[in-house]
């Protein structure tokens, strides 16, 4: 691929954007020598405006996302998109979520632009595990653990039972529920079906990768041992 068309693609600007900063003598390698449009592609030694590329296609992020931020580019008011580069919005392949969480659910989000890696996380197959942390309006029954892991729990709309998921009770109104399916509300729903009400939900882990200590709001890529861990077991 032309070196043009690589930093296009990286949301620097369309084609013409980045001829243009080509012909400013802004794109450098790292001595600082002028490149050009035609130069071959070896993505770490280039500079724009003195600074090194944004990372290659093959991304994979994790943001903590906070409350407040919706997942899709279509929806009103705050995106989690804002809390990330703009120019990551422009890059082509497309950065998508990985699936999603509610506008009300905090925590770990994944984002990458490798299709196949995005099939392989969400993929029913793969049943990676997701681990939530709800806070209950009401104090819990005594069966819901034993109801989440029945493997016959029907939702509303739904043709098909939940399969089993795991409830760790951590006080009356605290717990940890771990799923291997990700359906609409999912969380929010289930408990709704033993009558209870989410006052808060935050996802902990994603298949063996959690958010360690990556503060509220921000977002850190993933290296290839990163990736690893998120199909190794917790
Ligand atoms: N389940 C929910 O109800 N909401 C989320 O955001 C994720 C899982």
């Amino acid at each position: 691929m032309k070196l043009v068309k690589h930093i296009a693609n990286l949301g620097y600007g369309s084609r013409k954007d980045v001829q243009w900063m080509f012909r400013e003598g802004r794109i450098t390698d790292a001595a600082g020598e002028v490149l050009y449009a035609d130069d071959p592609l070896d993505h770490d030694n280039v500079r724009v405006d003195g600074e090194p590329l944004d990372l290659p296609p093959g991304l994979l992020l994790m943001l903590n996302k906070p409350v407040g931020y919706t997942c899709s580019m279509k929806d009103p008011g705050r995106i989690v998109y804002d809390l990330l580069p703009p120019r990551f919005r422009l890059r082509s392949p497309t950065l998508s979520t990985v699936g999603r969480l509610d506008r009300e659910t905090s925590g770990l989000l994944l984002f990458t632009d490798d299709g196949q890696l995005l099939h392989r996380i969400i993929s029913p197959k793969s049943k990676l595990p997701k681990v939530y942390l709800a806070t209950l309006a009401d104090d819990l029954r005594g069966d819901d653990a034993a109801i989440f892991a029945s493997g016959t729990l029907m939702l509303d709309n739904e043709t098909t039972p939940l399969l089993p998921a795991e409830l760790e009770v951590i006080d009356a109104c605290h717990a940890r529920l771990t799923l291997h399916e990700g359906r609409y509300h999912q969380v929010r729903r289930m408990f709704a079906a033993v009558g209870n009400h989410v006052e808060a939900l935050h996802r902990e882990r994603i298949g063996g990768l959690g958010l360690d200590d990556l503060p509220e709001g921000q977002w850190r890529a993933l290296d290839a041992p990163h990736q690893q861990a998120l199909f190794a077991p917790a």
